[in-house]
């Protein structure tokens, strides 16, 4: 279908923003007009609807369909890299895991549970199971530790479950840790695959984090990283609340660094910007 960004008209383009925001609670304001033209007008060419307004009746009348999951895609950016924002990792590899498996150790337990909440291709989720995993090794013992990574993309948690990637995008990840936890893919692409050990840690799984979560706490920690900045302050206040709750007793939660808690009503206690604890 050949399609014109003319063929948007206000009342279109309200109709996308209202059930986007309804759905997935991303906030495409009046300044995103260009940007849901530029990329619905892409996407609907690759489509066989006839119209325009036949791929939105179908579309925002079905979001469990494709087409819906393909319209959201095409509006948020799962834009992310291996351990992107660094001092979060080394937060986690020199305050809070050593103090975590020593607290678990005097209390008899061997359960270690972290999340990634808004996961996207798996960079962060396998950034966190490496730093994870690193900390195990050096504590010794036996340990069943699982990294929960979700996402409301089916197409990039189908990427992240493969966890193979291009090596300019590996680069990020330090030298001792590349040389433990990547290894060539097999195929005759120059791909880089994270091992399975790593890979086996982390269990992906698609989540809209406005509906209700099919799992229970505690959790040790959350990364809710670079997805807040879509959604509105209600929408925000709402989702705050709900990490505090599944949160276990000093817990972390860490925000992406555009994100602070600041006009949000909170427990937390702040550690440093965008790190914060249940406590
Ligand atoms: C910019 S990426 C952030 C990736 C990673 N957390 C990081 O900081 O590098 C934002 C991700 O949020 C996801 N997302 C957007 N709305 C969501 C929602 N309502 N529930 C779950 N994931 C959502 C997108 O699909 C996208 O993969």
């Amino acid at each position: 279908m050949q399609l014109s960004a003319e063929i948007f008209t206000p009342g279109e383009l309200k109709r996308i923003a209202a059930a986007v925001y309804q759905h997935c609670g991303i906030n495409l304001h009046e300044g995103k007009q260009e940007l849901i033209q530029a990329r619905l007008t892409k996407l609907l060419r690759r489509s066989s609807f006839a119209s325009l307004s036949d791929y939105l009746d179908h579309a925002l009348a079905n979001p469990d369909s494709d087409e819906f999951s393909e319209l959201i895609d095409s509006l948020s950016t799962n834009l992310t890299s291996f351990f992107r924002e660094s001092d979060h990792f080394d937060y986690l590899a020199r305050a809070f895991l050593p103090q975590l498996l020593a607290r678990r150790r005097a209390a008899g337990s061997n359960c270690i549970r972290g999340w990634s909440a808004a996961s996207s291709t798996g960079e962060e989720p396998y950034s966190i199971a490496m730093t994870v995993q690193h900390a195990l090794e050096a504590a010794g013992g036996t340990w069943d530790a699982l990294i929960l990574a979700t996402d409301i993309s089916t197409r990039v948690l189908k990427i992240a479950r493969e966890g193979s990637y291009d090596p300019q995008r590996v680069e990020p990840v330090p030298p001792q840790f590349k040389t433990k936890y990547l290894a060539k893919a097999r195929g005759p692409h120059p791909f880089v695959q994270v091992v399975p050990k790593i890979r086996s840690m982390v269990r992906f799984a698609h989540l809209n984090l406005l509906e209700p979560w099919p799992f229970v706490g505690p959790i040790d920690f959350i990364f809710c990283r670079n997805v807040m900045i879509y959604f509105d302050k209600p929408t925000q206040q709402k989702l705050i609340t709900r990490l505090w709750e599944i949160l276990g007793p000093g817990g972390m939660l860490f925000t992406g660094h555009s994100e602070s808690l600041t006009g949000i009503a909170h427990k937390f206690r702040y550690v440093q910007p965008t790190i914060y604890q249940k406590t």
